[in-house]
């Protein structure tokens, strides 16, 4: 028997079992081990039906994905040829599906002429999330047996999809209620089968599939989505399968879609989509913590603060069904908090995102209070007060007195040290820093700051947490910014004197988003506002007092109330959410120019892209040297998760490896040879480049 795939024989029906664990990856082992199960059921004599699971409860996550850019990635037998033999059995196979059943593995039970699901399957095509489509069959075969449109929504969301939604696709035949119960289910639907001499495959539900569709209908699609998906390759190989479902016979169909596969594999945008994948699995891994270290039990959180950010923080919380207490000083600021928690959850209402049930059954896990003794019992506290050290570290003193021992105490910081702020308690092996970016209820990213004292079961324990209310938790050591405002600030500052020298805020921004970033750095600054950075600035001045031009821009801009979106000014002007250069932010750029003696001239787009994003890997590059990263992934998923960097490009340290270290260290030196005292003073290449170039390196790594 081989241990992949189990073979047992029952009442003339037999059994197979993935046991590839943990997800039943269709990797070229259990691909080969699953062909001669299936060759061996189609000539038992014995076996007049088949039924195809997954051990241990998960049917199928697809492809291997570590294999793909491989060759093991098409080695015999490939995905297509093994599905190709499911569909041409001539016996009845019955894919019985629970947990996932995912990319590849979907198609493996699109490729069974039946499917049964247990309710709390979830089932899905994720493959564009990787930068593929769907290489074994599935842009070919769903549209034969699922709507085209529904087909296509679901291979170009990438979102898996529940049993409910499944049954009226038409994507299952049945769904079990009780997932213990699916074997004797599918047991006696083969039996069923056997009784009414039905086929191994039924005809398709769609043998043209899109035959209802207008002759505009893809390049309608396309031009409605070609703004959204940017330079985004995948989906666009997607809609060009599933047009050919629609006009090409079958086996012609999957000749096109492997095609369109390989390319889309061989595509850079893979290779980096892949390398984030595993990154987010590996960000959760910290050296020296044992997965197995037991946690600390966290069923009730409080938040102290109910401003923006402190209702946000509490909401993803109370999403995931844990109680949340929500602490303020003063009783109409603590309902102004809730009065605007409840208001988020009513735009999600209208945008049917939740139903009013939904609604109130949230607001019902989230309780106010003026008094810190009613936080005694929490099990997290989260504190999003006023960034300002002396309030912080009045609270934590307040919260060392009245939380219950191995409470895990957190602050909710964006810059400040973790460690003074644990100092003034008397258990800062409880504390940790969580920053959570704005608007906290919608990004998906979280640093979680490690203090010199943190325990490594609080570090653990917040980061399953994290995986809990579906954030992507990334640990940083402290300094100042951490690891991606720390990254912010040359890339900024570049921008800034970008528009010093020359370049005007829409053309640098033009260059930025022109990469795929969501915005560009300045009307980021604009939306975060521009009075914010300055005090953010201000705090900090002694450490960048030796270059005069330093933000000096935003400064004045600052002057003059200039404070971005929310008064209309900054460095756009704005007529609601339209923006436009500003000739007076020109004319300011001028005039400090000359008083500084910064030259101004015609600023290039490469030269935009080169300054901007050079400064923005240099200074990765050095928080990993620090050890304030733990891993270049680490800093890429920042940055896509908190920046809008975009996970195509693989994130800053995957884009550099892209453009070549080599490269992007000449770069900077030349930057520091022509860009005179400012050059020198900022454009020096972190150690750690210069140590990898001259190793030969390829990838970002400690060294
Ligand atoms: N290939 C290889 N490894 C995989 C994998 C896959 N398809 N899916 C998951 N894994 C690995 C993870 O890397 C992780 O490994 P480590 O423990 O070593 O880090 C382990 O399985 C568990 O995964 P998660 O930590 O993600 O566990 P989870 O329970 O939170 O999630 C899951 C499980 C929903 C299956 C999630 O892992 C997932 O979404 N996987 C990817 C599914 C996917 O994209 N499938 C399409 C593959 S491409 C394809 O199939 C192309 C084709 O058409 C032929």
């Amino acid at each position: 028997m081989n241990p992949l795939v189990s073979y047992q024989v029952e009442a003339g029906i037999a059994l197979l079992s993935l046991s590839r664990p943990p997800v039943n990856a269709l990797g070229q082992p259990l691909r080969a081990a699953l062909l001669a199960a299936l060759q061996q059921a189609g000539s038992d004599a014995a076996v007049h039906a088949i039924i195809l699971q997954g051990a241990a409860g998960l049917f199928s996550a697809g492809a291997d994905i570590n294999e793909f850019g491989s060759e093991a990635s098409f080695a015999p037998p490939s995905l297509p040829d093994v599905l190709q033999c499911v569909t041409q059995l001539k016996k009845p196979i019955i894919a019985a599906i629970s947990g996932t059943a995912l990319g590849g593995g979907l198609e493996l039970a699109l490729a069974c002429g039946y499917r049964i699901a247990s309710r709390d399957a979830r089932l899905g095509l994720p493959e564009i999330n990787l930068g593929l489509l769907p290489g074994a069959g599935g842009t070919q075969r769903l549209p034969r047996l699922i709507d085209v449109e529904a087909a296509l929504d679901l291979m170009i969301s990438g979102q898996p999809i529940g049993t409910a939604r499944a049954l009226q696709l038409g994507l299952v035949d049945r769904v079990v209620a009780e997932p213990a119960t699916l074997l004797e289910a599918c047991r006696s639907f083969a039996a069923g089968l056997l009784a009414e001499h039905s086929p191994a495959q039924p005809a398709p539900r769609f043998a043209r599939p899109g035959a209802d569709l207008s002759t505009d209908f893809f390049p309608a699609y396309l031009a409605s989505h070609e703004a959204r998906w940017k330079d985004r390759l995948a989906p666009r190989l997607v809609l060009a399968a599933v047009e050919a479902a629609c006009l090409l016979p079958l086996d012609d169909g999957l000749k096109r879609e492997e095609t369109l596969f390989k390319q889309a594999e061989a595509s850079a945008q893979s290779t980096a989509l892949r390398h984030v994948f595993f990154a987010e699995r590996e960000a959760a891994r910290i050296p020296g913590i044992e997965a197995s270290i037991p946690l600390r039990p966290v069923n009730t959180v409080a938040v102290i603060g109910a401003g923006t950010m402190g209702g946000g923080i509490a909401m993803n919380f109370v999403n995931a069904g844990i109680p949340v207490i929500l602490l303020e000083q003063k009783a109409e600021a603590l309902e102004r908090g809730l009065a605007n928690i409840r208001k988020n959850y009513e735009i999600s209402v209208q945008r049917g995102k939740l139903d009013a049930t939904q609604l109130e059954q949230r607001m019902q896990l989230l309780r106010g209070t003026l008094e810190y003794a009613d936080i005694a019992d929490a099990d997290l506290v989260i504190e999003a007060v006023f960034e300002k050290m002396e309030i912080k570290q009045q609270v934590f003193c307040t919260l060392d007195e009245v939380c219950k021992p191995g409470a895990i105490l957190a602050s909710n910081t964006s810059s400040l040290d973790v460690d003074q702020i644990a100092g003034v308690t008397r258990r800062p092996q409880d504390v940790v820093g969580t920053h959570f970016f704005s608007p906290a209820n919608v990004m998906r990213l979280l640093e979680v700051v490690r203090g010199s004292a943190t325990a490594p079961d609080v570090l653990a324990t917040v980061l399953k947490l994290a995986r809990r209310i579906g954030k992507v938790a990334v640990v940083s050591r402290i300094c100042f910014g951490f690891i991606g405002n720390r990254m912010l600030e040359p890339y900024n500052r570049e921008a800034h004197r970008l528009v010093l020298e020359g370049a005007t805020p829409a053309r640098v921004d033009g260059v930025l988003t022109g990469l795929g970033l969501n915005m560009g750095v300045l009307s980021m600054t604009d939306l975060a506002g521009v009075d914010v950075n300055f005090l953010v600035r201000d705090a900090n001045r002694a450490a960048f007092a030796h270059d005069p031009s330093y933000y000096k821009l935003g400064d004045a801009l600052y002057a003059l109330g200039r404070f971005g979106q929310k008064t209309a000014r900054g460095f756009y002007l704005y007529e609601g959410r339209q923006r436009q250069d500003d000739p007076e932010v020109i004319a300011i750029a001028e005039k400090l120019a000359g008083e500084l003696h910064v030259p101004r001239r015609a600023i290039g787009e490469q030269e935009i892209h080169d300054r901007c994003l050079f400064m923005l890997i240099n200074e990765g590059i050095q928080l990993l040297d620090e050890g304030i990263a733990l891993r270049a992934g680490d800093i890429d998923l920042v940055w896509i998760n908190g920046y809008g960097f975009p996970a195509w490009l693989g994130g800053p340290m995957h884009y550099a490896e892209q453009l070549g270290l080599k490269p992007v260290l000449e770069g900077i030196r030349h930057y520091r040879d022509t860009l005179g005292d400012y050059g020198r003073m900022w454009f020096q290449p972190a150690p750690l480049l210069e140590r990898l170039v001259a190793a030969g390196k390829t990838r970002i790594e400690k060294l």
